[in-house]
């Protein structure tokens, strides 16, 4: 009978262990192992953008199980406003703990010995290899001192806008910009309308629920409106230092004439052309110049000398930095569009070919960005 009980206390904590040992994991998900095999900036967002919810992967209830609660969203977003004011203190203990088991903050250094605080998702679903939530990933460099410049760097369509994440993390490494942000879903992750912008003309076409330049309830938007607030409690967005640029890849037949399309989310008008000096027109001049330099063929161009009608009137971060210049709990970018009377020009966006944002052209932008914003001494 003793015998028995041992074997039989031995059977019990054996099936103990099968049953709970896993759930002790010391394994590290896949996107924490991003930081261990990536050695530069560029490989790091290559591998943390793998994992990006791909085109079609939701329906109604995975989307929405997916969507920040109330409380997950206002933890997002103090996450990321948390992330700009870090200073060498970059650990995820400064999360808020309503997102501690889906998002993490962890240093990563570059085989240079460039350091970034980077926020991103932990839970990867290891089947699908695909993000839980898919709100995206921030980083900023790791301690102020390696801020040079105080811009705002974000590619809102992964995968969907070409290699537009991989150049805008080298393009926020090499400028020592501010902030990167990037989103973790594909603008058609879930093929339905958005409820806050449809695009003007055929009825055909749509902007999806997923699409973050044209939804305001997705998580993309609320880290741009942190970086914004971060921005107006360092005194504002001076046209000489800083701007929010947003990096966008268009297909070769549209807009063919243009390598770079630049909007400031204003449409054709004597904004583009008067003598205000806003920094849109110092980087298309600056862009001409360097691109000019590396011999690098095609136009630059503003809306006021091109037919393109890529302008992202409706891009609702854009709406939101032209309209409410002032960080603003009141907002409608769904409906109100921007006025070009108080619209500073702190929103840029950029329309690429495939040259414009292939490796090839990173150099130009580099120097075009570095001679367009002044630097800033910490
Ligand atoms: C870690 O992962 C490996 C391979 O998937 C697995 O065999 C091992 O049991 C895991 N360890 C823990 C502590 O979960
Ligand atoms: C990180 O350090 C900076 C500078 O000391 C400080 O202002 C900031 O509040 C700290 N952040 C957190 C989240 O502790
Ligand atoms: C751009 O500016 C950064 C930061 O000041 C600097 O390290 C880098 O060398 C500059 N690059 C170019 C091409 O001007």
């Amino acid at each position: 009978m003793l015998a028995f009980t041992v074997l039989f206390s031995g059977w019990i904590s054996f099936l103990l262990n099968l049953l709970f040992a896993p759930s002790v994991q010391t394994n590290l998900s896949l996107s924490e192992a991003c930081f261990s095999t990536s050695q530069t900036l560029n490989g790091l967002a290559e591998c943390l953008e793998d994992f990006t919810v791909l085109k079609g992967t939701y329906n109604h209830f995975t989307y929405l199980e997916a969507q920040p609660t109330v409380t997950q969203r206002d933890a997002w977003f103090k996450a990321t406003h948390t992330l700009l004011y870090t200073d060498n203190n970059c650990t995820t203990s400064i999360l808020p703990s309503a997102i501690q088991d889906i998002y993490a903050i962890d240093l990563f250094t570059d085989i240079s010995g460039k350091s970034f605080c980077v926020l991103y998702e932990r839970t990867v679903n290891p089947c699908s290899k695909l993000y839980e939530k898919g709100w995206g990933f921030a980083m900023v460099p790791a301690s102020r001192a390696g801020v040079s410049r105080l811009i705002h760097i974000s590619a809102p369509h992964p995968f969907f806008d070409g290699e537009t994440t991989v150049e805008a993390a080298q393009i926020f490494s090499e400028t020592g910009a501010k902030s990167l942000l990037v989103p973790g879903r594909m603008r058609n992750a879930f093929y339905a309308p958005s409820p806050c912008v449809q695009p003007t003309g055929s009825k055909s076409s749509m902007y999806y629920i997923t699409d973050p330049a044209h939804n305001d309830q997705e998580p993309f938007f609320d880290a741009n409106l942190a970086v914004w607030d971060w921005q107006n409690e360092q005194g504002g967005c001076p046209s000489s230092s800083c701007a929010f640029i947003q990096f966008h890849g268009k297909a070769e037949k549209t807009c063919s004439e243009d390598t770079i399309f630049l909007s400031t989310g204003l449409s054709r008008g004597s904004w583009y052309t008067d003598g205000v000096d806003r920094p849109i027109k110092r980087l298309q001049q600056k862009l001409v110049h360097a691109f000019h330099l590396a011999n690098a063929p095609g136009k630059i161009s503003l809306p006021s000398h091109s037919r393109c009608i890529l302008t992202a009137t409706k891009n609702v971060v854009g709406r939101y930095i032209n309209n409410y210049p002032t960080s603003s709990t009141q907002y409608d970018v769904c409906h109100r569009s921007a006025s070009p009377d108080i619209t500073e020009g702190a929103f840029v966006h950029a329309e690429q070919n495939a040259f414009a944002r292939s490796d090839k052209a990173r150099g130009a932008w580099v120097r075009a960005l570095n001679d367009t914003f002044a630097s800033i001494n910490v």
